[in-house]
């Protein structure tokens, strides 16, 4: 299998497991007069780092993240979480809502910066994320991979230390692709204030880049795994 330039170590570090920043036990949830979505879901996030979950169509993936982001209510199960979550959804126009990039980064500001901080805010998540000086430009001009973009730094820009990414470069270009794959790598690694990613992922390949990658089964979701140990089993059921 051939190896992505953004490609990880191949199995879990060992000193991503010593803190941890979300725990979730027990999680149980049912859309109305549909079967169960969650039973029983356990996940730990270590800490920092670009966590990947997998699984097939209805498996529960996004009613999950959907829960951590504060959108829906569990029936039972018990959430903590030492992160502030921000939710990154697949397709961006759901999300920017306002014309130009400046004012839709300002929706996500907190409410206690003052004007001169929010514009340092915006100017310095702008520039996080590849798009310095793009404060005044209309959103209808921007590419898809740089509307994703946007979207990361407002999560950015909202203070968040845990993003939930629900397939976010399913609708993008290869090219457009590899480059939210290497931004989310560079602003999980270890630095000064790391983040922590939990990314729904469908292309396996993408596998290859995370630090550890956990398969959704019927709304359970298994252990942490390296990536690259989950893509190749995942591959290899896909064509016995
Ligand atoms: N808005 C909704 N209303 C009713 N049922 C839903 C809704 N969203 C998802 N479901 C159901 O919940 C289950 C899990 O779906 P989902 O969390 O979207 O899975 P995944 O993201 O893994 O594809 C599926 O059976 C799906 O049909
Ligand atoms: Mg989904």
């Amino acid at each position: 299998m051939r190896n992505q330039p953004w490609a990880a170590a191949a199995s879990v570090p060992a000193s991503a497991l010593t803190a941890e920043l979300l725990r979730v036990q027990g999680l149980a949830f049912a859309w109305p007069n549909d079967r169960a979505a969650l039973t029983n879901c356990n996940l730990q996030v270590p800490g920092h780092g670009l966590w990947m979950l997998v699984g097939g169509n209805g498996s529960g993936k996004s009613t999950l993240l959907r829960i951590l982001a504060g959108l829906l209510q569990p029936s039972s199960g018990q959430i903590d979480c030492r992160g502030r979550a921000a939710l990154v959804f697949q397709n961006p126009d759901h999300q920017l809502l306002l014309p130009s990039c400046g004012s839709d980064l300002q929706l996500w500001l907190p409410a206690e910066l003052s004007p001169a901080e929010g514009r340092e805010r915006m100017a310095q998540v702008l520039a996080e994320v590849g798009l310095s000086g793009m404060v005044d430009r209309p959103i209808h001009t921007l590419s898809g991979g740089q509307k994703q973009r946007l979207a990361i730094a407002g999560a950015l820009a909202s203070g968040a230390n845990l993003l939930l990414l629900d397939e976010p470069t399913a609708l993008l270009d290869p090219e457009s692709q590899s480059e939210i794959v290497e931004l989310l790598r560079r602003l999980t690694r270890p630095q000064e204030q790391p983040l922590a990613a939990l990314w729904v992922t469908h292309r396996l390949e993408e596998l290859q880049a995370c630090d550890g990658a956990a398969l959704m089964r019927r709304g359970q979701l298994g252990r942490w795994q390296g990536g690259r140990a989950l893509q190749q089993q995942l591959a290899a059921s896909v064509h016995r």
